[in-house]
């Protein structure tokens, strides 16, 4: 298999929810403390740099949600709301981040049974011989049944110059899936905007049973210098004097390289930078080193990027 199925560690799954088994929900704080849903909001909130639009359609959907239960314990709803979304955006925007949250919002809403994720693309779903696809296909739904299936890239399962590729048939039991089990799998799309659009048009069927569609945009360099914090933080690293400066100089010029791939390449980064920072640590042998020193990015250690090497009058 090309990439590794995934799901969400253990211990992000809260305890099923007994929501619809819940004697009175009134209000909106009656589902929210019986949910806990709240809590996922505002990690999300709270670990997420930006993405502000990102967020608004996420309380968007989530109150969208609560009122439904509402209005159920009231005998209103007659169907399950369709919650099939396509998530369009460039690489390293925070898509797959935010669709495990999802999973865990709709979990806790009671919505997915499991409220794990698996994440796939074409070559997970489509085989290459006759006869190959669908049980290929029907595996992968059998794993993400109960939780969330994000297909990424998913306009890769269209490929018209092949007049009988066989994505089209993952498309169709995809569509089948997402219409007769759509109180048990929901379905996340994701990939560029414009290829997203393009697949859309060639695919209305798809298309009409994707409820919410959220962009996510590039983030800004100071977003970007915020995420490299937190992401050091977490890792219990930190910026010496000077080094959160050339990080942000650094930002600024690999931002006009090609395949920049937003936080993705601020990882990347950050992943070298510890690479030089052991490197120059390790050539003093004899040295015992501080705790502070274990956990400092120095300048150089930003600064010896092959990056400030490029002759920038070019
Ligand atoms: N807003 C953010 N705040 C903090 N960290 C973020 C944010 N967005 C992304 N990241 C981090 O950046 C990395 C890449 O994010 P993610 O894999 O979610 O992006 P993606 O849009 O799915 O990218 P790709 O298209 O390359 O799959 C992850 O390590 C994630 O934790
Ligand atoms: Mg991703």
């Amino acid at each position: 298999m090309s990439t590794p199925l995934y799901h969400l560690p253990g211990s992000m799954q809260a305890p099923v929810p007994a929501l619809d088994e819940a004697p009175a929900l009134r209000s909106v704080a009656d589902v929210l403390a019986l949910s806990q849903v709240e809590e996922v909001m505002d990690e999300l909130g709270r670990d997420l740099i930006g993405l502000a639009p990102v967020k608004t359609r996420i309380r968007d959907i989530a109150a969208l949600l609560v009122i439904d239960k509402l209005r159920a314990a009231h005998g209103l709803t007659a169907q399950s709301p369709s919650l099939h979304m396509c998530f369009t955006g460039n690489p390293g925007t925070g898509k797959t981040t935010v669709a495990m949250r999802m999973a865990q919002i709709l979990h806790r809403l009671g919505y997915i049974r499991k409220g794990h994720l698996v994440a796939v693309t074409r070559d997970d779903l489509v085989g290459q011989y006759i006869g190959h696809t669908a049980p290929k296909t029907r595996e992968v739904l059998k794993k993400a049944m109960g939780g969330v299936l994000f297909i990424d890239e998913a306009y890769y399962l269209y490929r018209p110059e092949n007049e009988r590729d066989y994505g089209q048939e993952a498309i169709e039991i995809l569509l089948q899936v997402m219409e007769n089990h759509r109180d048990d799998l929901v379905v996340i799309l994701a990939g560029y905007g414009d290829r997203m659009d393009t697949f859309f048009q060639s695919n209305p069927g798809l298309s009409s049973r994707i409820a919410h569609h959220l962009a996510f945009p590039d983030y800004a360099v100071d977003e970007l210098l915020h995420i490299g914090e937190g992401m050091l933080t977490q890792q219990q690293y930190r910026f010496g004097v000077g080094a959160r400066e050339a990080f942000d100089d650094y930002l600024q010029r690999r931002l006009q390289q090609p395949h920049f791939a937003n936080a993705r390449s601020v990882r990347n980064a950050l992943d070298r930078a510890r690479l030089r920072q052991a490197t120059r640590l390790f050539a003093d042998r004899d040295k015992a080193w501080s705790r502070d020193e274990l956990c400092t990015i120095e300048v150089q250690d930003i600064r010896a990027s092959r990056l400030f090497a490029v002759n920038t009058s070019e």
